[in-house]
């Protein structure tokens, strides 16, 4: 057991739909910083899967003639199918309707109401069955339709139970000002900030017709709003996580409660970061540490619908081409703050770029080199260049992963290829030919190869296989990444023996 945790999530996904690119964006981000942290030394708990009890889940059902438990077995089934398609690391698995997830939400309703936060009121509002959201009027588009989902919201009315959420405005400003950065990046937070200034109303957690969902303990003819068992799936994971079948376990993994990281879209900013906070505080738990908060990607500058055509399926694009081509594309083309429209010509224009021609011609070089000399030989790095390489360990590790910054740090990682390419421009070392110069052809070639073990690691939370496959050539299949605890100073100045003697396949060939 290590005494460095780290618990990271994505949203838990909607099962009216099988996950498309938007979605399988949140779930990349989320597998490279849990990779990243496995590699800097960390016990890290992933967790993920389906959102089940939501009336768009229902209607789709409906809409297939099918009996809902089937219908939802049915998704959340190609829901995992799609993640382990894209290797996502995860750890724990979470479906809503599993008997954990009602006992624990049940168990936090009771609390919370115990503690005063909950009580009885009338509820007439507009509700968005597409968001699973009310709506007020003036978030309603010229037509009166809901603006993301273009349909009619319904009218509500009934008695029902209210969460007293304004009770926390001052409580979360204060939990604001003293944890700066809870909400990653700014704007996102900034948006949050202002939202808080302007409104916090109590809002409604049950609703009494009798709709699937969880029953709600203190009022047996209601069921619990989706949005309020959907949140606390951070939790039940935690303190019900199922390690071997399904016996439930309590507390198991409660010290990896707060949750180190959420990563979420932002549309669904708002619920992480005023409600959730707050819901934690009323049951009696510790708020989480950060909320990442991602952008909109849109195909044709138009949001994504099944009805349009326009998803793009993570699965199908990954295999016309590569995870690694799509990974590379998502988190290097916008930076996370901004949305994005879809180009999957940019895509391949990207890997071609980077990965085919940049690093591949690093790696020619190299080989070409090495394949001229081999044998037992003491290397010693070249100054002129170990001041880089420090300076991007230490940046890498410090700065820009931990702050959850993903495209600064590969686009960092990849200038350091130029420089590298520059180095070899400048000392020239295929004119090194004379015996006399064998010296200084070994510590080119051993600087290089130290860079590029460097940057394999560094990259290998994005592109584990390549970079492992490059590990493997370059002879550091000894070293045990998960165990290393990003130690890179444990690399240099070894005795190493070269043993190429055959060209390599490209790792990355042009398309
Ligand atoms: N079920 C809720 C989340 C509950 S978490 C306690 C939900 N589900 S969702 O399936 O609609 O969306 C899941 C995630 O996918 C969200 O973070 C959302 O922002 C993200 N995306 C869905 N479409 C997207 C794009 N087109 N682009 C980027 N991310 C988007 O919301």
């Amino acid at each position: 057991m290590k005494d460095k945790k780290f618990y990271i999530t994505t949203p838990i996904y909607y099962t009216n739909w099988v996950p498309h690119i938007g979605h399988a964006y949140s779930s990349l981000v989320a597998d490279v910083i849990a990779r990243y942290k496995r590699i800097d030394g960390f016990d890290v708990k992933f967790s993920t899967w389906v959102d089940e009890n939501s009336q768009k889940a229902l209607l789709k059902a409906q809409d297939l003639w099918m009996n809902i438990v089937d219908y939802l077995d049915m998704m959340a089934t190609k829901h995992q199918a799609v993640w382990d398609w894209l290797n996502i690391s995860y750890t724990d698995f979470i479906r809503t309707t599993e008997p954990r997830h009602h006992k624990f939400v049940q168990e936090v309703i009771q609390k919370t109401f115990e503690a005063w936060f909950i009580k009885k009121g009338n509820y007439e509002w507009l509700y968005c069955i597409g968001c699973e959201s009310f709506k007020k009027v003036e978030d309603l588009n010229t037509d009166w339709l809901c603006p993301d989902h273009l349909t009619k919201p319904e009218i509500i009315k009934e008695e029902n139970y209210f969460f007293e959420l304004s009770k926390f405005q001052e409580k979360l400003e204060k939990f604001y000002e003293e944890n700066p950065n809870f909400t990653i990046p700014n704007n996102r937070f900034n948006e949050m900030k202002t939202f808080l200034k302007e409104w916090l109303e109590d809002f409604s957690i049950s609703r009494n017709k009798k709709l699937f969902g969880i029953p709600f303990p203190i009022d047996k003819e209601q069921v619990t709003y989706v949005w309020y068992d959907a949140l606390f799936n951070y939790l039940t994971v935690c303190k019900y996580p199922v390690k071997s079948g399904l016996s439930i376990s309590p507390d198991l993994d409660m010290d990896f409660w707060p949750a180190d990281l959420h990563v979420v879209g932002k549309e669904i900013a708002r619920f992480h970061v005023i409600y959730w906070p707050a819901m934690l505080e009323a049951a009696g738990y510790e708020k989480p540490k950060n909320v990442l908060v991602t952008g909109f990607i849109t195909v044709d500058w138009q949001k994504i619908w099944k009805s349009l055509g326009n998803a793009i399926d993570p699965v199908e694009f990954s295999a016309k081409y590569s995870r690694d081509l799509m990974l590379l594309y998502l988190l290097t083309a916008f930076p996370i703050w901004n949305d994005w429209d879809f180009s999957e010509e940019q895509a391949v224009f990207m890997y071609n770029a980077k990965l085919a021609n940049n690093l591949g011609n690093l790696l020619n070089r190299f080989l070409v080199l090495s394949l001229k000399i081999w044998g037992k030989i003491q290397w010693k790095i070249d100054d002129k260049i170990s001041y880089n390489i420090s300076q991007l360990t230490s940046w890498y590790d410090s700065i820009r992963m931990n702050s959850y910054d993903l495209k600064q740090t590969l686009d960092k990682v990849f200038l350091f290829w130029d420089i590298l390419n520059k180095y070899l421009d400048d000392t020239k070392p295929w004119n090194l030919k004379d015996e006399s110069q064998l010296e200084e052809l070994i510590n080119i070639l051993y600087t290089l190869w130290e860079w590029l073990r460097i940057m394999a690691i560094c990259l290998y939370p994005f592109f584990y296989d390549k970079m492992w496959e490059l590990l493997n050539r370059i002879w550091l299949n000894y070293w045990d990444l998960e165990k290393c605890d990003l130690n890179f100073n444990e690399l240099f100045n070894k005795t190493e023996t070269f043993t190429i003697k055959e060209k390599w396949e490209a790792l990355y060939p042009r398309i």
